[in-house]
């Protein structure tokens, strides 16, 4: 797979002397779906601002689709990653949705007929048709993030960065911008990273898994693969999903038996389904 992200021995530390991040290292490769994930104060929106270069490594090399996120290679990198921030009133400023989805299209030079299509396909892709003239400030949480969704998803990315996407939205929200998120990555090919301490969503969208603890990768590796190293997440103040930890239980109690814990409730269902004693 052709590499889209690399992260070489990055280590970033505040000016007050905070070292948030520490000899990090990750490879994305194209079209993947990256789950960072971590506690409060573990450096995952640190990272994030490292992406498209708003921070700048202490030491280290971070290289997106082969360019070193230097001085001179920013205009391009701003195009190309994406960044949804944690805070949706970071990143909305205008005084309508129109002008705020507009705002990067122009100083990339998009004007007219194509800047109208791009304005009304992106909020097509979000689901908030219709919202044009309305003020940011005026909508809610969920909403909110959708428009920003929609301002980043216009700039055509080749990566989404997502830091806690799910963080403000109730459980439909929630459920709909992971079908979103995964509809975006698969139909235009965009890669996805998100940050996130909600375990549950994490086997719903990620191919793979970086855990991060205190500026430092702990672990890495497929969804299934991270999940089966319960102790560190634990130590880690995360937990397992919701799912797993019931047949966990389920398990100790001798109700079942299984090679592995089950991550998604559709991956429980077929589990308990060969229980001849239990009707799903
Ligand atoms: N501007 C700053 N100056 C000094 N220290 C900072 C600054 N921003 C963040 N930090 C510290 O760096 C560490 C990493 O913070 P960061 O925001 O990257 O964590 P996070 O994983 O995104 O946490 P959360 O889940 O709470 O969003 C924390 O200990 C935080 O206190
Ligand atoms: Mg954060």
């Amino acid at each position: 797979m052709e590499e889209l992200i690399s992260i070489k021995d990055v280590s970033y530390i505040y000016n007050d002397g905070k070292k948030a991040l520490q000899d990090v290292n990750i490879s994305v490769g194209k079209g993947e779906k990256i789950a960072i994930m971590g506690p409060n104060g573990a450096g995952k929106s640190t990272l994030f601002g490292l992406l498209n270069g708003i921070l700048k490594p202490s030491s280290g090399i971070i290289k997106i689709d082969k360019l070193e996120t230097v001085k001179k290679n920013l205009p391009k990198i701003r195009r190309d990653v994406g960044v949804v921030f944690q805070d949706s009133d970071d990143q909305l400023f205008n005084s309508s949705v129109r002008q705020e989805i507009a705002y990067g299209l122009l100083n990339i030079g998009v004007f007219g007929e194509e800047l109208n299509k791009t304005i009304k396909w992106a909020l097509e892709v979000v689901g908030m048709e219709g919202y044009e003239d309305k003020s940011p400030h005026n909508l809610s949480g969920g909403e909110k993030k959708r428009i920003a969704l929609a301002s980043v998803l216009a700039m055509k990315p080749k990566v989404l960065v997502l830091d806690e996407p799910t963080a403000s939205l109730d459980p439909r929200g929630v459920s709909k911008l992971i079908k979103l998120l995964d509809y975006i990555n698969k139909k235009f090919n965009i890669t996805l990273i998100f940050s996130t301490h909600d375990v549950d969503i994490v086997p719903l969208l990620a191919d793979r898994v970086y855990l991060i603890d205190k500026g430092k990768i702990v672990l890495n590796g497929s969804t299934e693969e991270v999940f089966d190293n319960k102790e560190i997440i634990r130590k880690m103040d995360l937990r397992l999903p919701r799912v797993a930890h019931l047949v966990e239980i389920l398990e100790k109690d001798g109700e079942v038996q299984v090679d592995k814990l089950p991550l998604t409730i559709g991956q429980a269902r077929k589990i308990l389904k060969n229980r001849s004693d239990i009707n799903v």
